[in-house]
C-alpha cells in the first residue's frame, strides 16, 4: 500500500453539517457541480445527426445533439422566448428543435428558425438572429461525452491529461456494453459519504471481506493528480492463477493487464475495470441526504463476455472467490445486503447506517488511517473547490 503524505493523527476536514445542511448542497451545486465537467454519456448514445440527449449539470440542464455535419454541439436546456425545456431526456429528431409551450424551433445547431404567426404576434418584427440557444461546451474523452456549462471552459483533455496514463488499459469505446449491468439507483446518503466510500481502501478488507478478496489489498497503489484520485491493486494469488487458465486470448491490452483499477474522478465519477471489464459509476447529489447512482459496464469483446457470463453461472468459480460477510444468526432476514455477497450492496448499506448516525450530538469521527487518508485529500478538494467562504 502507497500511503499518501499526511500526518497523523488525520482529522476530518468537514463538518458535520456538509453531510446534512441544505446550505452545504446550495453551495456545492453552484460552485462543485455548475463549474465543473460533467459525464452526459457514452459516444454510441448519440450516434447520428439529430441524436440528443439532456443532462443535468449542477443547476443547469444542459443537451448534446449531432448536427447534420456529424459534429457534437452542447447548448443550454432553455427555450429563448420564456425558457421552457425545449427537449427531455434522450432521444433524436428529423431537422429541428420544437418547444412544447409555443412551438418555437431551432435546428440542429441552436439557431432559432421559426416562430409560429411571426407576423400576427409580433407586427414590430423580430430578430431570430440574436435569440438562438445559448451554447455550452461538449467534448468527448475515453469514449464518454462530458459537457460543462461555460461556452469556453478549460479543456477537457486538460483537466483529466495528467491521471489520464493511470486509469487503466482500456479505451471504453473499443469495448462492448453488457446491457444487463446497467442500472440506475439511489442512496440515502450525502454524495461525499458515496465518494468516501469509493476511495476508503481500509475498509476493502473489512466490509469487502468475502465479496472482494480476490483482490490484494494490501499491494494497492494509490494517488492523486490534482483533485482526480487513481487507484490499482493486483489480483490476489489464487485468483491471478485462476485467471491464467480462464482469461479469454488473445491478450490485446497491456502491461500491467490484470487488477482492478478503481479511480474516481472530482467530483463524483467512478470508473471501475479489471481484466476485462470497464464500469462508470456516475455520482448526482440529489439532496443533502440523497445521492443517485447510474452504472455502466462495458466489456473487452465478445468472447470478454462469454467469459464473464460462464463465471457468474459457474458457481463453482466464483465459490472460492466470493460470499456473503453475514451468514447464519448474523443476518437479519432475507433482504439483509450483508447477507447477499454483492459488495455493492455492501457499499450502499455502509454509506447508509452512516448517514443515520449524522444526526445524533453524539457523534465524533475519530482519527482517519492510512487507508482513509484519500477521503481527506477529496475533502480537501471539495474545500478548494468552494473556496474560501466554507472553511
Ligand atoms: S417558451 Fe418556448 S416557445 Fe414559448
Ligand atoms: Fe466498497
Amino acid at each position: 500500500m502507497t500511503p499518501l503524505d499526511i500526518k497523523t493523527p488525520m482529522y476530518h476536514l468537514l463538518p458535520v453539517d456538509a453531510y446534512t445542511a441544505q446550505d452545504w448542497f446550495d453551495h456545492e451545486q453552484r460552485q462543485i457541480f455548475s463549474r465543473t465537467w460533467r459525464y452526459a454519456g457514452l459516444v454510441e448514445d448519440i450516434p447520428e445527426p439529430g441524436h440528443f440527449l439532456a443532462v443535468q449539470a449542477g443547476l443547469n440542464n444542459l443537451f448534446v445533439v449531432m448536427g447534420r455535419d456529424h459534429r457534437l454541439r452542447a447548448f443550454h436546456n432553455i427555450c429563448r422566448h420564456r425558457g421552457t425545456q425545449l427537449i427531455r431526456a434522450v432521444g433524436k429528431t428529423q431537422k429541428a428543435l420544437t418547444c412544447p409551450y409555443h412551438d418555437w424551433t431551432y435546428d440542429l445547431e441552436g439557431n432559432l428558425i421559426s416562430v409560429p404567426d411571426e407576423a400576427k404576434e409580433y407586427p414590430d418584427g423580430i430578430d431570430k438572429s440574436c435569440l438562438g440557444l445559448k451554447p455550452a461546451a461538449v467534448d468527448v474523452w475515453r469514449g464518454m461525452i462530458f459537457v460543462h456549462p461555460d461556452p469556453t471552459p478549460p479543456s477537457l483533455a486538460e483537466w483529466f491529461g495528467e491521471v489520464d496514463p493511470l486509469l487503466g488499459p482500456h479505451q471504453p469505446q473499443e469495448l462492448v456494453e453488457y446491457p444487463e449491468a446497467r442500472r440506475t439507483y439511489e442512496i440515502k446518503a450525502n454524495w461525499k459519504i458515496v465518494v468516501e466510500n469509493y476511495i476508503d481502501v481500509y475498509h476493502l478488507s473489512h466490509l469487502h471481506s468475502n465479496t472482494l478478496h480476490m483482490y490484494d489489498h494490501a499491494r494497492a497503489e494509490f494517488g492523486w493528480k490534482g483533485p482526480h484520485y487513481h487507484f490499482w491493486e493486483p489480483p490476489a494469488a489464487d485468483y491471478a492463477k485462476a485467471l491464467e487458465s480462464n482469461l479469454p486470448t488473445p491478450r490485446v491490452i497491456p502491461e500491467p493487464h490484470v487488477g482492478a483499477w478503481v479511480p474516481m474522478l472530482f467530483p463524483g465519477i467512478g470508473l471501475g475495470a479489471s481484466e476485462d471489464s470497464w464500469s462508470i459509476f456516475v455520482i448526482t447529489p440529489l439532496a443533502p441526504d440523497l445521492t443517485r447512482i447510474e452504472n455502466r459496464t462495458k466489456l473487452a469483446n465478445a468472447s470478454a463476455w462469454q467469459f464473464q457470463k460462464q463465471l457468474w453461472k459457474s458457481s463453482g468459480f466464483w465459490k472460492d472467490f466470493g460470499g456473503a460477510k453475514y451468514q447464519g444468526d448474523d443476518v437479519t432476514g432475507s433482504e439483509d445486503p450483508m447477507a447477499s455477497g454483492d459488495f455493492t450492496a455492501e457499499d450502499v448499506y455502509a454509506c447508509e447506517q452512516q448517514q443515520k448516525s449524522l444526526t445524533s450530538p453524539y457523534l465524533e469521527i475519530g482519527p482517519a488511517s492510512q487507508g482513509e487518508s484519500p477521503i481527506l485529500r477529496h475533502q480537501q478538494a471539495v474545500l478548494n473547490a468552494l473556496g474560501e467562504t466554507k472553511q
